[in-house]
């Protein structure tokens, strides 16, 4: 079983996020996760389409772009050309998630949905046959360095049961407070690809080696 690591560059220096990048590449990381977040819909402001422009030039490695924004389908088209690869929307942004979903498609990019963690598992369930991913915050969004909630843990098993039950092929996604210590647990859970910003961006031994912990932790499920 392939379990994917997306850095989040949020925990990055964002006078030097070439380098953020390329590091993340190079050590081996198989998504750039960009969090964009529009001061509305979550308390933080930080990125749009010319960021993910920029970097799109600098990376081969899939964008996988997290839409903390009211109203994303007015921004859908922007974010698809300039390169994101994945767009990720949250439910409780999106009345026409069918709509929504079908449009990011069109646009050529792959997409995702997510909810927050008080929202329920049922607000996604009749999406499930049009998305790829299904991103299951483990904190509220908004902000990197979080704690965990555990009770996310079983969230995510459950959300695994539904996606099988569905036919869908989406992949589970977590996304907050990931490190060494809940990384086996998401993926026991059945999360595929593990979103990490503070773990590797602010890891004293450096990037490569905060990936590497990272895989290492879930080694035994590979
Ligand atoms: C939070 C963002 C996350 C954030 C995760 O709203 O969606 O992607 O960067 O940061 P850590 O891994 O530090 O919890
Ligand atoms: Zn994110």
């Amino acid at each position: 079983m392939v379990i994917k690591i997306a850095p989040s560059i949020l925990s990055a220096d964002f006078a030097n996020l070439e380098d953020a990048v390329r590091a993340a590449e190079d050590a081996g990381a198989d998504y750039i996760h960009v969090d964009v977040m529009d001061g509305h819909f979550v308390p933080n402001i930080t990125v749009g389409p010319p960021v993910i422009a920029s970097l799109r030039r600098v990376t081969e490695l899939p964008l996988d772009v997290h839409l903390m924004i009211e109203s994303p389908d007015r921004y859908l088209l922007d974010f698809a050309a300039a390169g994101a690869t994945i767009l990720t929307v949250h439910v409780e942004t999106c009345p026409h998630l069918h709509r929504t979903a079908q449009l990011i498609r069109q646009l050529g990019a792959s997409p995702g949905v997510t909810l927050n963690p008080a929202t329920s598992l049922e607000t996604v369930r009749e999406i499930l046959p049009y998305v790829d991913q299904v991103l299951v915050m483990t904190v509220n969004p908004g902000f990197g360095g979080q704690t965990y909630i555990p009770t996310m843990t079983d969230k995510i098993a459950r959300l695994a049961r539904m996606i099988v039950e569905s036919g869908s092929g989406a992949e589970i996604e977590v996304d907050g407070g990931i490190d060494t210590h809940t990384a086996p647990e998401v993926v026991a859970a059945g999360a595929r690809v593990l979103v990490a910003g503070s773990a590797i961006y602010n890891s004293i031994e450096g990037v490569r080696e905060g990936i590497r912990a990272l895989q290492l932790a879930v080694a035994a499920y590979a």
